[in-house]
């Protein structure tokens, strides 16, 4: 660092504390503004990695440094709602905001308050998820977390005896109806049939069995519908105990990023929704099949 005075010297990212018995990390002291180095890359892989939620403290990006940012880490997925920036186009916007731009609390897409993994229905699901806070109510709001990795090695063995090569059924049709959403579109179905994904999944980096379940799997192949049904919903119900979760209250300039092939995920509607805007600016890295 010689010859910078400390003005001008890159600030020094630092590792925190795990945030929760679940997972979650800390990361204070960089800036994914400027030019991120390699070695910043790594730091921030492993923690992902260790702590499955990374939060990187007291960031300003706009949606094209967030892009590029993001890009370090792969390749960047479109969102299936289209409501993308023009420029950005994969820079997609997560709000509580209504079609005139008014905080609203009836909102069109309530998928994102049901336990989930990031587009589990479709074949090559998404590895990495960031949420970049734009504008935060002034509490609640927040977005939990679910360590799969803990809720499987925490079943009993004749469980995962039983889980051994079952493959879970997610598909569009499924999320939308389980959420209360609008029904899927015949056109929706056809852009996004129903795939299966083994519902124990091999963590491609580090090997660790996680289970892979959430909102959109409807049902389990090979087992009545009523079965398979009251299969995923023990699951989820064991999977998503408060042992198992972290909870991130969001503070503004937070850039969180998440492993959807260990976690599921929610917002919490626990704010004045009518009220508040909540607008956070949202990329995802394409993942690789799950086995
Ligand atoms: C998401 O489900 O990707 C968004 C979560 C949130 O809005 O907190």
């Amino acid at each position: 660092m010689t010859g910078l005075n400390a003005a001008t010297r890159p600030a020094e990212a630092r590792v925190g504390h795990r945030l929760s018995p679940a997972g979650g990390v800390e990361i204070t002291g960089a800036d994914l503004a400027r030019a991120v180095p390699e070695s910043l890359i790594a730091l921030l892989h492993r923690a992902l990695l260790d702590h499955h939620v990374v939060v990187v403290r007291d960031q300003a990006l706009t949606k094209e440094q967030q892009h590029d940012f993001t890009r370090r880490f792969g390749e960047l997925e479109d969102h299936v709602a289209r409501h993308s920036d023009a420029r950005y186009g994969i820079v997609h916007s997560v709000t509580n905001l209504d079609r005139d731009g008014n905080p609203s609390e009836t909102l069109e897409i309530r998928g994102n308050y049901f336990w989930h993994t990031d587009k589990s229905y479709h074949a090559v699901p998404s590895l990495m998820t960031l949420l970049h806070a734009v504008e935060l109510p002034p509490e609640g709001g927040d977005t939990q977390f679910a360590n799969m990795v803990l809720a499987y090695r925490a079943l009993p063995q004749a469980m995962k005896a039983r889980l051994a090569g079952l493959r879970a059924v997610h598909s569009w049709e499924a999320s939308r109806r389980q959420s209360g959403s609008s029904p899927a579109t015949e056109e929706e179905k056809r852009e996004r049939p129903p795939v299966a994904h083994p519902i124990v999944r091999t963590h491609p980096e580090t090997g660790e069995p996680a289970l892979y379940i959430g909102n959109h799997a409807g049902a389990i192949e090979g087992m009545g519908e009523a079965e398979g049904q009251a299969l995923l919903g023990e699951l989820l119900a064991h999977a998503t105990q408060p042992q198992f979760v972290y909870t991130h209250n969001w503070r503004s300039g937070d850039l969180v990023m998440w492993d959807n092939r260990a976690l599921l995920h929610r917002a919490l509607a626990n704010y004045a929704m009518a009220r508040h805007r909540r607008v956070l600016h949202r990329t995802v890295v394409r993942g690789t099949v799950p086995y």
